[in-house]
């Protein structure tokens, strides 16, 4: 029941022209986290949405220097990829934020992006964004998907903080090797369904 009402709202609504922005935190080009994010925006181009992807560690952008200026002029004063990426997720509908957990938290490379979104707050921790939805996608080693739910709870706040409409993180475990996702068709399906429902969130 649900996949049908779920099918009939997605193909009878405007989200057609729905931008997507896939940004990969992983290291690993090909890895599991990589995987499941291209599994994700390939289904929500089934059902119209326009999608790029960008993987974070072939980038090449610094650490925040702290000055803080960018949350009065709105950009930043470093002059490197991150504001191809800044300008993405301000054009974006949805961005998809994939990381291994890497330590208990994000990867480097995706903590260093998320420092970088300062910008998108102004002087008064207001933020610049205007409803775009974010979405985490995690992969880990440890099959338990809750074991680390305190901190992705802690990082959906940060995220709401920034402005973003942040819909439930997509968990999942028990990847070591780079292909391992290839043996789990369920967690594929559940990405598949997860993408069906970022057409269908309207707000979270
Ligand atoms: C440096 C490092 C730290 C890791 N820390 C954890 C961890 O704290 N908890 C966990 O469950 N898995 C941990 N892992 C395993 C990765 O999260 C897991 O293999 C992930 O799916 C790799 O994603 P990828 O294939 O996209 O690179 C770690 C892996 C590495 C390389």
């Amino acid at each position: 029941m649900y996949n049908v009402v779920s099918i009939y709202s997605i193909t009878n609504n405007n989200y057609r022209n729905m931008k997507i922005i896939g940004i990969n935190g992983s290291p690993r080009i090909n890895g599991n986290s990589a995987q499941l994010l291209e599994i994700m925006l390939k289904q929500t181009e089934q059902y119209g949405a326009s999608t790029k992807t960008y993987h974070l560690n072939k980038m090449n952008f610094k650490g925040c220097q702290g000055c803080s200026s960018c949350r009065e002029k709105g950009n930043c004063v470093l002059k490197d990829d991150m504001n191809v990426l800044l300008k993405e997720v301000k054009e974006a509908d949805v961005v998809i934020l994939s990381s291994p957990v890497y330590m208990w938290q994000m990867s480097a490379q995706t903590k260093l992006f998320t420092d970088r979104l300062m910008p998108l707050l102004k002087s008064d921790y207001s933020s610049r964004l205007v409803g775009q939805k974010l979405l985490m996608l995690y992969t880990q080693g440890n099959t338990n998907c809750s074991q680390f739910s305190t901190y992705f709870e802690y990082t959906k706040n940060m995220f709401s903080f920034l402005g973003f409409r942040v819909l439930p993180p997509f968990v999942a475990g028990g990847f070591h090797h780079e292909n391992d996702i290839q043996k789990y068709p369920n967690i594929i399906q559940r990405a598949k369904q997860s993408a069906e429902a970022i057409m269908m969130a309207d707000c979270i």
